[in-house]
Parts: C-alpha cells; sequence; structure tokens
C-alpha cells in the first residue's frame, strides 16, 4: 500500500493543486471536504486509491468520526495538509458572533483538531509531515479581514509549538499563500475588482498566484528535501510581503 496524505478543503482550488502534486510525488491522497460531490469528483479524476471523505473542519465530532474512520482502516497518514479554509471581507465592527465564530472554527481550530488526530498517529508510527495553509494575512495582518488574520496569525503559531512537541519523528510547517487565483479569491474579487487590479501592481512578481505556485512548495515541505525543516513558515506571495 502506497504512503498517504489527507488534505482538508482538497476539492478546492489551492487544496486541488495540492492533491494533484501530491499524487505525481506518490502518495494516495484523501480528499476531506465538506463539499462531498466536488471531492468524489476530484478524486475520481486524481485516479485510483484516492477517495473522498465527507468532513466539516469547524465541527470537532466531524473531523473525530472521519479521522478515526479512516486512521483504524488504513493507520497513520504520511501527510496531512490543513488547508480548508474559509472567510468573507467586511469590516471587524460590522461582523457578527457567528461569523466571527465561523472564521476561527474553519481556519484555526480546524487546523488544531485535525492535527491532533493526525500527529498522534504519526507519533505511534514515529513518521509524517504536518502543513498548515495560513495566509500572508496572519503575517501582516489585513484590512477587512481582522478574525481571519488572527486566526492564521494562530496557525502559525500553533505550526511552531506542534513542531517542537512531535519532533524528531514528526515535522510541522505552514505556508503562507499571497492573494492567489481561486474561488475564495474570486468571491472578493467580485465585491472589489479595483483591490485585485491594484494587487497586480503591487506584487514585485506582478501577478496574482496560481494554485500550482502553493502546491509545488507544500510537495517540496512533504519531500526528503525538507527533512531538515521543521516549525517554518513560508509566503508564496510573489513577493507581496517579505516577513
Ligand atoms: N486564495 C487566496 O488568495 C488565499 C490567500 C491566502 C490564504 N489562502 C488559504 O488557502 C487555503 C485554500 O484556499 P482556497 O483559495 O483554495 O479556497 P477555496 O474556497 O477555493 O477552497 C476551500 C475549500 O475548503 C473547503 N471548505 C470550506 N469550509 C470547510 C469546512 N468547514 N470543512 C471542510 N472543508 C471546507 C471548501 O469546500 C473548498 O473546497 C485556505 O486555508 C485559505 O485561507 C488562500
Amino acid at each position: 500500500m502506497k504512503p498517504y496524505a489527507i488534505v482538508t478543503g482538497g476539492a478546492g482550488g489551492i487544496g486541488k493543486a495540492i492533491s494533484g502534486r501530491l499524487v505525481d510525488d506518490g502518495f494516495d491522497v484523501l480528499i476531506a471536504d465538506l463539499a462531498r460531490e466536488a471531492a468524489e469528483a476530484v478524486a475520481t479524476e486524481l485516479g485510483e486509491g484516492c477517495a473522498a471523505i465527507e468532513i466539516d473542519v469547524s465541527s470537532p465530532i466531524s473531523i473525530a468520526r472521519a479521522f478515526e474512520e479512516v486512521i483504524g482502516e488504513r493507520s497513520a497518514p504520511a501527510v496531512l495538509v490543513n488547508n480548508a479554509g474559509w472567510d468573507l471581507t467586511m469590516p471587524f465592527v460590522e461582523s457578527d458572533l457567528e461569523f466571527r465564530q465561523k472564521v476561527l472554527a474553519v481556519n484555526l481550530s480546524g487546523a488544531i483538531e485535525c492535527s491532533w488526530h493526525a500527529s498522534r498517529a504519526m507519533l505511534e508510527a514515529e513518521s509524517g509531515t504536518i502543513i498548515n495553509v495560513a495566509s500572508d494575512a496572519g503575517r501582516v495582518g489585513s484590512t477587512g479581514e481582522v478574525v481571519y488574520s488572527g486566526a492564521k496569525g494562530g496557525v502559525i503559531a500553533f505550526t511552531k509549538a506542534l513542531a517542537r512537541e512531535v519532533a524528531p519523528a514528526v515535522r510541522v510547517n505552514c505556508v503562507c499563500p499571497g492573494p492567489t487565483d481561486t474561488p475564495l479569491l474570486g468571491a472578493i474579487a467580485e465585491e472589489n475588482p479595483a483591490l485585485v487590479r491594484a494587487l497586480e501592481r503591487a506584487i514585485p512578481l506582478r501577478r496574482i498566484g496560481a494554485p500550482a505556485d502553493v502546491a509545488g512548495v507544500v510537495s517540496f515541505l512533504c519531500s526528503d528535501d525538507a527533512a531538515y525543516m521543521t516549525g517554518q513558515t513560508i509566503s508564496v506571495s510573489g513577493g507581496l510581503t517579505m516577513a
């Protein structure tokens, strides 16, 4: 049996690119997503050995159910990519409690709970790697994304602390995409097309990122070439931020 990877949010823009890249790298990939039909379509596209798992990362119960079933059947994953994320841009003072709690639950608690299940199994297997997909918003802050920035900053700090605890058997690293061409950015661009044009001008490499740009760095961090890296945060943002 091939080593396998779990990619949360694997049916979406960046998660789908990461999943495809990990298949190319020799992993079976489980697409763990809220959008069941989209996850099944991606798993079918990726081919034999890949499968969809329905999961809501904002629910610890849903996460426990999914991880216990998968780990019970297959033993420890070689890779967990905590990629699922969600946000809407709005002024902090205009947000409501339900929205703020959802942003924290999907973007921060989800990564923590999935990592809890995966790291216990990885420690028992004495190997594994966890990649957290945060955001440059978590490094430098982003107007209109105040709670999201806090959640992603939490993911970055969580990466470092977990990396210390689970070393040397398990490596934990973090990737921070900048603006990347996915449905998440599309929703923001629809509301504010001028913002995307302004970003393109401000990015030193003069383009919005592609999901493949992020997937390549995730692939590297999962590989033996990154065997001496843990607790690190890497921005993939065309130089927009140099934190
Ligand atoms: N696109 C960008 O510009 C950008 C920038 C910085 C960081 N990011 C981060 O990259 C990651 C991927 O973003 P994307 O742009 O591909 O987003 P996307 O919206 O295109 O895809 C996100 C995927 O996550 C899934 N998802 C959402 N809520 C979920 C939940 N509760 N449980 C399980 N799955 C859920 C969605 O169904 C979707 O398949 C996110 O963590 C996001 O915060 C994106």
